[in-house]
């Protein structure tokens, strides 16, 4: 695979207090340090894809289920190596973190936001993630209720977008998910402000603080505030990176609301 990024454009000047993160296209620059503001910073790496094709006969008829069967590749991939398109035999790496994702919510205006959050779960339903009910992304969808997913999966050139409505979980399951989280992380879902401004990294200490001592030798309880959304989709899409930039795409689709309804499965244009 090259993946060895290259510098065009107008040389960057020299800044001492500059560190070029390691690998970053920067370091291709024999100077190692990062361009003036009004400099351009190009990245023109050709990044091979290699994967096995997404073959459309051995998709899932739910792209739930399909989504499982590649978060379980992920997570953990099988032993047998597989032939990528050009027939060279590749073994599936597995994937740091591949719960990590993109979360996009909108204003009703349009304005979109974007920022990562951790899969929780995914089940006949949709995909969970869990948040602060103040949050920006919460109360964005408390005013427009639809979200997008995007799932990248670097090692194994896999790509996932889910575009649906976001409802919030039940009650019960929120409190089970938030009884299993470690105790330091639950009394920070209650001293957190989520996305409001804050004086100080002492201010935030000392509603940690606060809230320690409020429930020293009790259990913590899952705050009214904090909760997890389910996004039930209607389209939910599947990238496999490809030589040449002749990827596979296949898109599911389904009426909004018709969880029912038998899903709708096309090929895209790479
Ligand atoms: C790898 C990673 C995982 C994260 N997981 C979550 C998560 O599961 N829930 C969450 O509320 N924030 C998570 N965050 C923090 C969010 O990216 C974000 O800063 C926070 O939710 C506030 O977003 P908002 O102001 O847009 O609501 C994560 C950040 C990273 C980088």
């Amino acid at each position: 695979m090259d993946h060895a990024p290259t510098m065009s454009g107008p040389q960057p000047s020299p800044r001492s207090d500059a560190q070029a993160p390691a690998g970053s296209s920067v370091a291709a620059n024999p100077g190692n340090t990062l361009p003036s503001d009004d400099d351009k910073l190009q990245v023109t790496s050709h990044n091979q894809y290699k994967t096995p094709r997404l073959v459309r006969d051995l998709l899932d008829p739910s792209p739930l289920k399909q989504f499982q069967r590649w978060l379980g590749d992920a997570m953990n991939p099988p032993r047998e190596e597989v032939q990528d398109a050009t027939g060279d035999r590749v073994r599936l790496e597995p994937v740091h973190e591949p719960e990590a994702m993109t979360l996009c919510t909108a204003l009703p205006n349009g304005i979109p936001s974007a920022r990562v959050v951790l899969l929780k779960q995914v089940d006949a339903r949709g995909f969970v993630f869990y948040t602060n009910y103040h949050s920006r992304k919460s109360r964005e969808l408390d005013a427009n209720p639809y979200a997008s997913m995007a799932f990248y999966w670097r090692e194994q050139s896999r790509s996932v977008r889910v575009v649906g409505r976001a409802e919030k979980v039940s009650r019960e399951e929120s409190e089970a998910y938030f009884a299993s989280r470690p105790r330091g992380s639950q009394i920070g879902a209650w001293a957190s402000r989520q996305s409001e401004e804050v004086e100080s990294e002492e201010q935030v200490a000392r509603w940690v603080e606060e809230v320690e001592k409020q429930y020293e030798g009790h259990e913590v309880p899952c705050p009214p505030h904090w909760g997890g959304w389910r996004v039930v989709p209607f389209e939910v899409e599947f990238w496999s990176g490809q030589p040449s930039r002749l990827h596979d795409r296949f898109r599911y689709t389904r009426p909004e609301g018709a969880e029912d309804a038998e899903w709708k499965i096309k090929r895209l244009s790479p």
